[in-house]
């Protein structure tokens, strides 16, 4: 089974001419299944034009959700809709409408290989504690001038109505991700999530705005589940726009996003599409 994998593709910043760039090459490498591990498009008629687009080059199109994908206008937060509806209610609805999987909803089968998925989200354990920045700093997600949006546009609450913590948003996700990974009955399993899993994926930098952004990669307590299961033989992150190539104990961890073009050097569509488009035989 050929599986080709990126992540991180902003389309609605991007625009079209690296929509096209990427359509043109998933054709060119006729994957079996295309995954894409989230941040695909702010706003939903972005995204379903993205997904509908890459739906035409691949028999099989599995999407986890990124944190960009479940934002939600201050106005519309201010009506009560949180990330919740975003991720599962609207992206189900789009995933559905242009034939595409949304494997935060659910685990997939495809060929003897099981597919399971998940935003993931951040648990501050990925703070670097050289960092001399309060704890309330990071609840906030502002710090000596910087600002973490996600703060601002993804707000997630609970039953009651009650803005829910970090950490709480990351054990329900990292609940269900357990769940659907219990639910594949396949020898071999293939993991995709959007925040990262593994310490050994975060980058350091000595730059404190970095320090500060790298406790909002992932959550490690999330690897322990993608760990404890010796089925898997792939773990693909996205979220952080470094890419890596690991060996995780058994399994290989890879993250290759597309990132913003702003972020390429002068690199064209065409070569950043290529060079982030991964292509795997399973
Ligand atoms: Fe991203
Ligand atoms: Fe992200």
């Amino acid at each position: 089974m050929r599986v080709a994998c990126t992540s991180d593709i902003h389309i609605d910043l991007n625009g079209d001419a690296v929509l096209d760039a990427l359509v043109a090459r998933v054709r060119t490498v006729a994957p079996d299944v295309l995954i894409i591990g989230g941040d695909i498009a702010t706003g939903a008629a972005t995204y379903l034009k993205t997904l509908l687009a890459l739906k035409e080059v691949t028999p099989r199109l599995l999407i986890v959700a990124g944190n960009h994908d479940v934002w939600n206008a201050p106005e519309a937060i201010a009506q009560g809709l949180d990330s919740w509806v975003r991720l599962d209610k609207l992206l189900p609805a789009l995933c559905a409408e242009a034939g595409a999987e949304l494997l935060d909803a659910g685990p997939v089968e495809i060929g003897g290989i099981g597919f399971a998925g998940s935003l993931g989200w951040y648990d501050l354990t990925t703070r670097e504690h050289i960092l001399d920045a309060p704890i309330e700093a990071y609840r906030e997600g502002v710090w000596g001038g910087l600002r973490w949006t996600d703060h601002t546009y993804a707000v997630w609450k609970d039953p009651e109505g009650a803005p829910m913590a970090m950490e709480d948003v990351a054990r329900v996700l990292r609940e269900r991700l357990q769940a659907h990974m219990k639910a594949l009955t396949t020898r071999r399993i293939v993991v995709v999530t959007h925040t990262l899993p593994f310490i050994e994926q975060i980058h350091r930098k000595e730059h404190p705005g970095w320090r500060f952004v790298n406790a909002f990669m992932g959550s490690l307590p999330l690897g322990d589940v993608i760990r404890a299961d010796p089925r898997v033989v792939l773990a693909i992150a996205g979220h952080t726009h470094l890419g890596s190539d690991l060996r995780i104990g058994r399994f290989r961890a890879l993250v290759t996003p597309l990132g913003y073009n702003k972020e390429w050097k002068g690199t064209t569509p065409g070569a950043a599409v290529a060079n982030a488009l991964k292509v795997i035989e399973l």
